[in-house]
Protein backbone atom coordinates (compact mmCIF):
# COMPACT_ATOMS: atom_id res chain seq x y z
CA UNK A 1 0.00 0.00 0.00
CA UNK A 2 1.28 3.32 -0.91
CA UNK A 3 1.71 5.70 2.48
CA UNK A 4 2.59 9.17 2.54
CA UNK A 5 6.00 9.85 4.41
CA UNK A 6 6.67 12.82 6.67
CA UNK A 7 10.00 14.38 4.94
CA UNK A 8 13.01 14.32 7.67
CA UNK A 9 15.79 16.56 7.77
CA UNK A 10 18.88 16.46 9.40
CA UNK A 11 20.29 19.84 10.03
CA UNK A 12 24.64 20.15 10.39
CA UNK A 13 26.86 22.97 10.19
CA UNK A 14 27.53 23.94 6.58
CA UNK A 15 30.94 22.67 4.94
CA UNK A 16 32.74 24.36 2.37
CA UNK A 17 31.29 21.98 -0.39
CA UNK A 18 28.19 23.33 0.84
CA UNK A 19 28.94 27.10 0.21
CA UNK A 20 28.29 27.38 -3.71
CA UNK A 21 24.73 25.51 -3.30
CA UNK A 22 23.44 27.62 -0.23
CA UNK A 23 24.57 30.92 -2.14
CA UNK A 24 22.43 29.67 -4.98
CA UNK A 25 19.79 28.89 -2.42
CA UNK A 26 20.50 32.36 -0.87
CA UNK A 27 20.43 34.12 -4.70
CA UNK A 28 16.66 32.60 -5.02
CA UNK A 29 15.25 33.81 -2.10
CA UNK A 30 16.89 37.11 -1.48
CA UNK A 31 16.65 40.12 -3.59
CA UNK A 32 20.10 41.07 -2.45
CA UNK A 33 21.81 37.37 -3.36
CA UNK A 34 24.94 35.80 -1.19
CA UNK A 35 27.67 34.99 -3.33
CA UNK A 36 30.30 31.92 -2.62
CA UNK A 37 32.58 34.14 -1.42
CA UNK A 38 30.64 36.05 0.56
CA UNK A 39 29.23 33.02 2.46
CA UNK A 40 33.26 31.41 2.80
CA UNK A 41 33.90 34.85 4.53
CA UNK A 42 31.01 34.95 6.95
CA UNK A 43 31.55 31.29 7.55
CA UNK A 44 35.50 32.28 8.19
CA UNK A 45 33.72 34.31 10.98
CA UNK A 46 34.75 33.08 14.49
CA UNK A 47 31.10 34.56 15.22
CA UNK A 48 29.33 33.10 12.66
CA UNK A 49 27.61 30.14 12.45
CA UNK A 50 26.04 28.46 8.88
CA UNK A 51 23.34 25.62 9.77
CA UNK A 52 22.25 23.54 6.62
CA UNK A 53 19.59 21.12 6.55
CA UNK A 54 19.23 17.97 4.38
CA UNK A 55 16.82 15.20 3.18
CA UNK A 56 17.35 12.61 4.83
CA UNK A 57 18.06 9.78 2.51
CA UNK A 58 19.16 11.89 0.17
CA UNK A 59 22.90 12.44 0.36
CA UNK A 60 22.84 13.35 -3.39
CA UNK A 61 20.89 16.32 -2.92
CA UNK A 62 21.40 19.73 -2.30
CA UNK A 63 20.67 21.17 0.89
CA UNK A 64 17.29 21.93 1.37
CA UNK A 65 17.59 25.12 3.91
CA UNK A 66 20.16 27.27 5.58
CA UNK A 67 20.19 29.50 8.77
CA UNK A 68 22.88 31.68 9.26
CA UNK A 69 23.71 33.02 12.87
CA UNK A 70 25.84 35.39 14.29
CA UNK A 71 26.73 35.07 17.87
CA UNK A 72 28.67 37.78 20.56
CA UNK A 73 28.68 36.15 24.43
CA UNK A 74 25.07 37.20 24.89
CA UNK A 75 23.37 38.05 22.55
CA UNK A 76 22.91 36.33 18.78
CA UNK A 77 21.36 37.80 15.61
CA UNK A 78 19.68 35.41 12.86
CA UNK A 79 21.79 36.77 9.64
CA UNK A 80 19.25 34.98 6.93
CA UNK A 81 17.55 31.77 7.35
CA UNK A 82 15.68 29.83 3.79
CA UNK A 83 14.34 27.14 2.99
CA UNK A 84 13.56 26.45 -0.52
CA UNK A 85 10.01 26.47 -1.92
CA UNK A 86 10.04 22.64 -2.74
CA UNK A 87 10.23 21.78 1.30
CA UNK A 88 8.29 24.78 2.65
CA UNK A 89 5.37 24.04 4.94
CA UNK A 90 6.43 20.97 6.50
CA UNK A 91 8.59 22.66 9.66
CA UNK A 92 11.91 22.75 8.56
CA UNK A 93 12.18 26.70 8.95
CA UNK A 94 10.77 25.97 12.52
CA UNK A 95 13.36 22.93 12.86
CA UNK A 96 15.87 25.15 11.92
CA UNK A 97 15.41 28.13 14.61
CA UNK A 98 14.98 25.32 16.94
CA UNK A 99 17.94 23.91 16.48
CA UNK A 100 19.77 27.27 16.58
CA UNK A 101 18.09 27.96 19.74
CA UNK A 102 19.44 25.05 21.33
CA UNK A 103 22.82 25.64 20.57
CA UNK A 104 22.58 29.38 22.05
CA UNK A 105 21.17 27.76 25.38
CA UNK A 106 23.66 25.83 25.58
CA UNK A 107 26.03 28.33 24.99
CA UNK A 108 24.38 30.87 27.39
CA UNK A 109 23.35 33.53 25.14
CA UNK A 110 20.68 35.39 26.42
CA UNK A 111 18.48 37.61 23.77
CA UNK A 112 18.24 36.23 19.71
CA UNK A 113 17.36 39.30 17.59
CA UNK A 114 16.61 39.26 14.05
CA UNK A 115 15.09 41.62 11.06
CA UNK A 116 12.33 40.95 9.05
CA UNK A 117 10.36 42.64 6.23
CA UNK A 118 7.50 43.69 8.01
CA UNK A 119 5.09 42.26 4.69
CA UNK A 120 6.97 38.92 5.52
CA UNK A 121 3.78 36.76 6.39
CA UNK A 122 5.11 33.71 6.92
CA UNK A 123 8.43 34.52 8.14
CA UNK A 124 6.71 37.09 11.00
CA UNK A 125 4.30 33.88 11.90
CA UNK A 126 7.27 31.23 12.08
CA UNK A 127 8.66 34.06 14.45
CA UNK A 128 5.57 34.41 16.30
CA UNK A 129 5.44 31.03 16.73
CA UNK A 130 8.55 30.24 18.45
CA UNK A 131 7.53 33.24 20.75
CA UNK A 132 9.46 36.01 19.45
CA UNK A 133 8.02 39.52 20.21
CA UNK A 134 8.51 42.82 17.92
CA UNK A 135 10.86 45.48 19.46
CA UNK A 136 10.96 48.32 17.17
CA UNK A 137 11.04 48.58 13.24
CA UNK A 138 12.92 50.34 10.81
CA UNK A 139 11.20 52.11 8.38
CA UNK A 140 13.22 52.21 4.99
CA UNK A 141 15.47 49.53 5.90
CA UNK A 142 15.27 47.00 2.70
CA UNK A 143 15.39 47.95 -0.50
CA UNK A 144 12.92 48.66 -2.88
CA UNK A 145 12.03 45.28 -4.68
CA UNK A 146 11.47 46.93 -7.95
CA UNK A 147 13.83 49.24 -9.48
CA UNK A 148 12.31 52.33 -9.72
CA UNK A 149 13.91 55.08 -7.81
CA UNK A 150 10.55 55.73 -6.38
CA UNK A 151 9.26 53.03 -5.05
CA UNK A 152 9.05 52.93 -1.47
CA UNK A 153 11.84 51.14 1.02
CA UNK A 154 10.19 47.91 2.75
CA UNK A 155 9.96 48.79 6.67
CA UNK A 156 11.81 45.96 8.65
CA UNK A 157 10.64 44.55 11.89
CA UNK A 158 12.90 44.22 14.67
CA UNK A 159 12.12 40.88 16.39
CA UNK A 160 13.54 39.42 20.05
CA UNK A 161 13.30 36.19 21.98
CA UNK A 162 14.76 36.19 25.23
CA UNK A 163 16.30 32.75 25.40
CA UNK A 164 16.98 31.83 28.98
C1 LIG B 1 10.03 31.91 6.27
C2 LIG B 1 10.44 30.49 5.85
C3 LIG B 1 11.92 30.26 6.25
C4 LIG B 1 9.54 29.48 6.58
O1 LIG B 1 10.01 28.19 6.28
P1 LIG B 1 9.04 26.91 6.28
O2 LIG B 1 9.90 25.70 6.37
O3 LIG B 1 8.07 26.98 5.17
O4 LIG B 1 8.25 27.12 7.66
P2 LIG B 1 7.56 25.98 8.53
O5 LIG B 1 6.98 24.92 7.67
O6 LIG B 1 8.50 25.56 9.61
O7 LIG B 1 6.35 26.81 9.14
C5 LIG B 1 6.38 27.31 10.46
C6 LIG B 1 5.26 28.26 10.68
O8 LIG B 1 5.50 29.48 9.94
C7 LIG B 1 4.26 29.99 9.47
N1 LIG B 1 4.25 30.01 8.01
C8 LIG B 1 5.13 29.42 7.18
N2 LIG B 1 4.82 29.70 5.89
C9 LIG B 1 3.71 30.47 5.93
C10 LIG B 1 2.92 31.10 4.95
N3 LIG B 1 3.20 30.97 3.64
N4 LIG B 1 1.86 31.85 5.33
C11 LIG B 1 1.56 31.99 6.64
N5 LIG B 1 2.29 31.42 7.64
C12 LIG B 1 3.35 30.67 7.29
C13 LIG B 1 3.18 29.09 10.03
O9 LIG B 1 2.80 29.60 11.30
C14 LIG B 1 3.92 27.78 10.18
O10 LIG B 1 3.33 26.92 11.09
P3 LIG B 1 2.15 25.93 10.57
O11 LIG B 1 2.63 25.27 9.32
O12 LIG B 1 1.99 24.99 11.72
O13 LIG B 1 0.96 26.80 10.33
C15 LIG B 1 10.24 30.28 4.31
O14 LIG B 1 8.96 30.73 3.95
C16 LIG B 1 11.27 31.00 3.44
O15 LIG B 1 12.35 30.48 3.18
N6 LIG B 1 10.95 32.22 2.96
C17 LIG B 1 11.84 32.97 2.06
C18 LIG B 1 13.06 33.51 2.80
C19 LIG B 1 12.63 34.37 3.98
O16 LIG B 1 11.66 35.14 3.89
N7 LIG B 1 13.38 34.26 5.10
C20 LIG B 1 13.10 35.02 6.31
C21 LIG B 1 13.91 36.26 6.30
S1 LIG B 1 13.71 37.17 7.84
Amino acid sequence: MLGFTKKEFVVLDAVPEDYAALANLHARNFPRGWSTSELEALAGQSTVTILSARLVGKPRLGPAAFNIIRQTDHEAEILSIAVDTTYRRSGLGLQLMRDAIRRLQADRVETLMLEVDATNVAAIHMYDKLGFETVGNRPGYYAAASDDPKANRATALVMRLELN
